[in-house]
């Protein structure tokens, strides 16, 4: 696999942006477009580091746009595309599961319909832990285990899954799939856990813990699953999935715990809330698949990427202030002189 030209859907989010920054360090003969629709998830300051690099193309657009996602192929000939784009909060997805619908199905099927016109070496669709549903008290999420989503949100993106394999079998799209569990790290948006925890310890406000607060997550900093993502396009093999964790499984009262503590802040501001309507009990990851066969494995320990990322937020208090004043939004219309 060598690309010369990348699509990159979603690299104003979260890991899209994480993904974006390391790639173009390592990569200085591929030219990367970045197609991002700038949802309330989507902030280009983000990337305010690398808007410059002559290698980094920003348009901003609907991957469910089939015209505009059309015209884009045509005019790039890709020959890779990294699907990160997609609606990606669970709280968000029970309040209004349309655009849930509208952009991690309509969207993903979109974007295979141009891969399947325009042709593309790889297509590498960014899935989730969360497709497989809930575990108990023991065992692991293996490729094989039977898909059972719970929320609209994991339902939406089974959905494109399935989608993905489908294009794969009827129509030859040479696609890979990978499904991670959930990320931390820096320019993550402050409505999920590990931000909205530190940032209100900071802040001294209370912290909203669901329910008992023994739900577990397996914990991955997000520079280890971008060079997991990175792996795969490279190396991974055709119409395979891969399962990324961080095997840092913590129950949701302890992480906030640890986060308290390492701000120097009284176990006082936890506050226990309702529950969230079909809250996952468990997600953990069995990864050794993409260990064995691709050589993959995590670099940052639990304790350096949470140290990392709680001085991240310290040092970077300009770039959430920015977020929850809504002062980003104003971003893209002054470096691209439209509304946003
Ligand atoms: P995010 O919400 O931070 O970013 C999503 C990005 O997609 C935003 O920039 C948004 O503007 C863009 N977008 C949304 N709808 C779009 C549309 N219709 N067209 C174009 N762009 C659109 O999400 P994230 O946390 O960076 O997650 C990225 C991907 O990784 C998602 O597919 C998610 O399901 C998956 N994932 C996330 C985690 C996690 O812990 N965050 C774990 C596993 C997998
Ligand atoms: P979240 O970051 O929303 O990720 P996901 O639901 O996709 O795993 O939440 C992580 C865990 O933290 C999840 O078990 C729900 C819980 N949680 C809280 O207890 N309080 C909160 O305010 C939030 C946002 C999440």
């Amino acid at each position: 696999m060598n690309p010369k030209s990348l699509l990159i859907t979603g690299g104003a989010g979260f890991i899209g942006s994480n993904f974006i920054r390391l790639f173009l360090q390592s990569h200085r003969d591929i030219e990367l477009v970045n197609l991002d629709k700038l949802t309330y998830a989507g902030n280009l300051e983000s990337l305010h580091d690398v808007e410059s690099d002559l290698h980094y193309h920003f348009y901003r657009g609907d991957i469910a746009d089939a015209p505009f996602v059309k015209r884009l192929f045509h005019e790039w000939h890709f020959d890779a595309v990294i699907n990160f784009a997609a609606e990606s909060h669970v709280d968000r997805s029970i309040l209004g599961p349309q655009v849930f619908i509208d952009t991690n199905v309509r969207g993903t099927m979109t974007l295979l319909e141009a891969a399947r016109e325009f042709g593309v070496d790889r297509f590498v669709h960014i899935s989730t832990d969360e497709v497989y549903g809930s575990l108990g008290a023991t065992g692991k999420f293996v490729e094989t285990t039977c898909v059972s989503p719970n929320s609209p949100y994991s339902a939406s993106k089974a959905s494109s899954d399935m989608l993905v394999k489908a294009w794969e079998t009827t129509f030859h799209v040479p696609i890979l799939i990978t499904r991670c569990s959930n990320n931390y790290g820096p320019y993550q948006f402050p409505e999920k856990f590990i931000p909205l925890m530190i940032i209100n310890a900071m802040q001294n406000k209370e912290l909203p813990i669901y329910g008992d607060g023994l739900n577990v997550r397996d914990w991955i900093f997000v520079d280890d699953h971008c060079r997991a993502i990175e792996t795969v396009l490279f190396r991974g093999k055709i119409g395979e999935v891969y399962n990324i964790g961080g095997s840092n499984e913590i129950p949701n009262v302890e992480m906030a715990k640890l986060i308290l503590s390492k701000l120097g802040k009284s176990e006082s501001l936890l506050k226990f809330v309702t529950d969230r309507p079909g809250h996952d009990r468990r997600y953990a990851m069995n990864s050794d698949k993409i260990q064995i066969e691709l050589g993959w494995k995590t670099t940052n320990s639990f304790e350096e990427g949470l140290q990392k990322t709680i001085r991240w937020y310290i040092d970077n208090e300009k770039w959430w202030t920015r977020i929850t004043s809504g002062e980003y939004k104003d971003y893209y219309k002054k470096q691209y002189g439209t509304e946003r």
